[in-house]
């Protein structure tokens, strides 16, 4: 077992990545105050993976919520239905909620243990490679509005992280694919090394290669905790971290949430920023091509998708949270493995850059099959 530390002083929590650690009953009860339990999960991940929590919790007083699953239901109504069980059984204020699941349900699970009696105590045990990666740790909390995603939440950070490469097992390839396009975020804005790693071993990774998988958990994990203790409240380069987000928020909400997952929408969202890098002479189109040979590779897509235009997408992004006093800041990259955030280009340029998204096969990627329909 790998064991990583989130560094906040005595907000510090542990994050551990290995095969079987939902057996692992000590690991969880040390984490676990008090004597009652909350477990929120959904109704793919519960039949897969709930016994095996319980089992570890057999001396504690549990309850569960079971959600609906889906990016859709990430919402206020599901949220209630939390607080619902939370009240209906009269849990108090030395609860423990344990987040079992994805980045949806560890999102809405984590701004629930945030918000009831101004905050109980939260464990993430994330069930998908994304979440492993990225939405489990840092404590940022949330639930979508359909104006906007992720815009009502808090941030929240939880006693541990428990991330188990065995319930990987369980995952759909495409969600597999969804979860790299965040390991590969971390390669592009500050991992030069890791990057040029993902380029040697992405055909271990989508062949499930356990050790191959486990290294890319723990570096993105690394990258993650380093930021996160540096600008725990996003003041400054943890913005960085939403590479591409600002395009794939636009795509995941203009499309209706749901339809695109979100690391898909992320990915197409990073080439995006990597051709407006490019156009505003910042990368060369050899990082470019490197940056979509890599997000093609890894099965995700890589041109914006036709059925949102470009009024659309400006639209949209005008609401991202990265929109300070009126302007648009956007995460762009100076390198392949060096990103910024910057409002140092004109409406044109954005406009332009997103009209090449549309055909970004054809300029660059004439040697790739385009992605098909998502
Ligand atoms: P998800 O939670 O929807 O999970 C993807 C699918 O996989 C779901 O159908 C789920 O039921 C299923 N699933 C989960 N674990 C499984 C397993 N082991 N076996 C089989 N099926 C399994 O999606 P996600 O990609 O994990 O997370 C995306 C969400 O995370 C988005 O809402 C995004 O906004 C959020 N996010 C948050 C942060 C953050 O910092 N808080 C960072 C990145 C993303
Ligand atoms: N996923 C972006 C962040 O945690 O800041």
């Amino acid at each position: 077992m790998i064991t990583l530390n989130v560094d906040l002083g005595e907000r510090s929590y542990p994050i551990y990545i290995g095969d079987n650690l939902l057996g692992d009953k000590k690991l969880l009860q040390q984490h676990v105050p008090g004597r009652n339990v909350l477990i929120v999960s959904n109704e793919t991940v519960a039949p897969l993976y709930l016994e095996q929590i319980l089992a570890m919790l057999e001396d504690k007083h549990t309850e569960t919520c079971i959600l609906p699953d889906g990016e859709e239901f990430k919402n206020l109504e599901t949220l209630n239905t939390i607080y619902d069980v939370l009240l209906g059984r009269k849990l108090d204020r030395n609860t423990t909620i344990i987040a079992l699941g994805g980045g949806v349900i560890g999102d809405m699970a984590g701004f629930a243990a945030a918000s009831y009696q101004r905050g109980v105590h939260l464990v993430q045990i994330p069930t998908t490679l994304l979440s492993q990666v990225d939405s489990s740790v840092g404590g940022k909390t949330a639930v979508n509005h359909p104006l906007g995603k992720n815009m009502i939440g808090a941030f929240y950070q939880p006693k541990a992280v428990i991330a188990d490469t065995a319930t990987l097992n369980t995952l759909p390839d495409r969600e597999l694919s969804a979860g790299i396009a965040e390991v590969i975020k971390y390669g592009l804005i500050r991992d030069l090394p890791f990057f040029e790693w993902l380029e040697q071993n992405m055909d271990k990774l989508l062949q499930r290669d356990t050790q191959a998988l486990e290294h890319a958990i723990e570096v993105s994990c690394r990258n993650k905790a380093e930021v996160v203790a540096a600008d725990e409240k996003e003041s400054g380069q943890r913005a960085l971290l939403n590479l591409g987000h600002t395009f794939g928020h636009a795509i995941e909400a203009g499309l209706g949430y749901g339809q695109w997952l979100h690391g898909e929408a992320v990915a197409t969202g990073m080439c995006m920023a990597a051709i407006m890098s490019q156009q505003l002479g910042w990368i060369n189109t050899e990082a470019v091509k490197r940056t979509t040979s890599l997000i093609a590779q890894a099965n995700l897509p890589i041109h914006a998708p036709n059925d949102l235009s470009i009024e659309q997408f400006i639209d949209l992004m005008s609401v991202d949270k990265k929109v300070m006093d009126g302007v648009l800041r956007l995460v762009l990259l100076k390198a392949v493995g060096h990103a910024v955030i910057t409002d140092d280009y004109t409406p044109d340029q954005l406009i332009t850059a997103i009209q090449c998204s549309y055909a970004i096969c054809v300029i660059i990627m004439d040697h790739l099959a385009p992605y098909g329909s998502v």
